[in-house]
């Protein structure tokens, strides 16, 4: 009924305690003559059996407690007192324990919410995070560090325990070395930028935070890493931007002002060489101009680059009319252009734009084509690589072509394969950067082929059908 019998000496012990005083007590009065033995023997087999029974249901009221306490402390769940019942002060102990219980669970549940919670968070970071035991060996990196510094093979990433394989090395790094020697000398967060030479080339921001006391597992310093790639290359280009647009109208603007000075000097009186320098200085602001057109066009374009075209453009009719127009640059250059072109429009499409697309290739076949050369305009439908539907527009040169490592960079602003020469004839160095940036808008795709000696094939798809 009570459970398991409590052991022979803790029975005896608590029987005595409760029996103890009035069994001496009757022993007494029958040793002194004043209760008959008869008598003091009956009272004291009743107060021993009784004295037994209360200790017996004590002890095992206050066993079962203790077993259930136990349980619950190793986290078998809440203590069930309800089955037996109980000394009535044992009882109001169990009440109180299954309350203190019930309270401990529910706190537990919660800090166990809370760091789930947390490690989701730092899980799902976009920065790159790495917590770092006090040896400065990493104990936990996020999701996006992982990516960054690698997976090692067997490790489950979802864990968010995989330490990459490249966090030694990073780990390694002097400048980062250094901040965490200052973030845990002095107990305050240090940064450190870092270049990261592998896999590739990358500049990275660091963090590193102390953390006291330390975090749960361990955690000593909290290493976050931000990559800073590209807004440091976006600061290199608009740099260059800037340098070159400069360098671009310095050359043609020197070149005006020495003339007005030969003008006002040397050939003040001397009208042939006057209208010879006359010629120049209209070449050379003509230069000026359009390479200000240009600019001007370009940052329009890439002001809008985000916003897809909204009409349709029939891309034949245009190409058709851009060749037209191409007749008297065709024949500067003796060469022939040769018009493959199907019916088929592109949408949503800007056929302005198009058009200048069209027109930038053309002028790029002829002017850095070959003299006398062959020029192919084709234009039909095509689907792009991953099968959507479009139109494909290509020229296509038998030029010098132009060296497989200039390929990639050719539609930066003001990159000319060969400057002196792409100057001289007239370029600026920003028809393909315009070109590009009119087929991002577009949503569409633009691939360069070129064979040295052979020529050189610009595709541009675009969607519509
Ligand atoms: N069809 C081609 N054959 C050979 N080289 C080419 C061809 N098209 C372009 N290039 C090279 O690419 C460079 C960049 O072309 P891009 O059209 O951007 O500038 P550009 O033609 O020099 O000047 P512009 O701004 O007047 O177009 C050219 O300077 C040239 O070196
Ligand atoms: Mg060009």
């Amino acid at each position: 009924m009570f459970g398991e019998a409590p052991r022979a000496a803790p029975w005896f012990r608590a029987t005595l305690v409760v029996a103890g005083a009035p069994s001496a007590m009757l022993l007494l009065l029958a040793a002194i003559g004043e209760l008959a033995p008869r008598h003091a023997a009956a009272a004291l087999i009743v107060t021993l059996a009784s004295g037994a029974a209360v200790a017996r249901i004590w002890l095992g009221s206050l066993g079962r407690l203790a077993r259930q306490i136990r349980a619950a402390s190793g986290g078998d769940g809440m203590p069930d007192l309800s089955v037996a019942p109980l000394l009535p002060s044992v009882q109001d102990v169990a009440d109180g324990v299954t309350r203190l219980a019930r309270s401990l669970a529910e706190r537990g549940a919660l800090v166990e919410r809370l760091r789930r919670a947390d490690a989701a968070i730092i899980e799902a970071l976009p920065d790159p995070l790495l917590v770092l035991a006090a040896d400065r060996s990493a104990l936990r990196a996020n999701r996006a560090a992982r990516e960054m510094l690698g997976t090692r093979e067997g490790t489950d990433p979802r864990a968010g325990a995989a330490t990459p394989p490249d966090a030694a090395a990073l780990l390694r790094h002097p400048a980062l070395a250094e901040a965490l020697d200052q973030a845990l000398s002095s107990g305050a967060p240090a940064v450190a930028d870092l270049v990261l030479p592998v896999p590739v080339m990358r500049d990275v921001a660091v963090q590193v935070i102390p953390m006291d006391p330390p975090l749960a597992d361990g955690g000593r310093v909290i290493v976050l890493l931000s990559d800073r790639t590209r807004e440091r290359a976006v600061e290199r280009m608009r740099a260059d931007f800037v340098a070159n647009a400069s360098h671009e109208l310095r050359t043609p603007l020197a070149s005006l002002i020495g003339f007005i000075e030969t003008l006002r000097g040397p050939a003040a009186d001397d009208p042939a060489a006057q209208q010879r320098f006359l010629q120049i200085m209209a070449e050379q602001s003509d230069r000026m101009r359009r390479l200000i057109d240009d600019l001007l066009g370009l940052s329009r374009i890439e002001l809008t680059e985000h916003q897809t075209p909204s009409g349709r453009a029939d891309v034949a009719a245009v190409a058709r009319a851009e060749a037209d127009a191409m007749a008297p640059i065709l024949a500067g250059r003796k060469a022939k252009l040769v018009l493959e072109v199907v019916d088929c429009a592109a949408e949503p499409a800007d056929a302005d734009q198009l058009a200048q697309v069209i027109r930038n290739l053309l002028d790029n076949a002829i002017r850095h084509g070959r003299d006398r050369g062959s020029i192919r305009l084709a234009v039909a439908p095509g689907a792009a690589p991953d099968g959507r539907a479009g139109v494909v527009l290509s020229v296509a040169d038998d030029g010098a072509g132009i060296p497989r490592d200039h390929i990639p960079r050719l539609t930066e602003r003001f990159y000319r394969v060969d400057k002196g020469r792409s100057r001289s004839a007239g370029g600026t160095g920003l028809g393909l950067a315009i070109v590009k940036h009119i087929v991002n808008r577009h949503r569409g795709t633009l691939t360069i082929e070129s064979e040295e000696g052979v020529g050189t094939t610009f595709r541009v798809w675009l969607p519509g059908g």
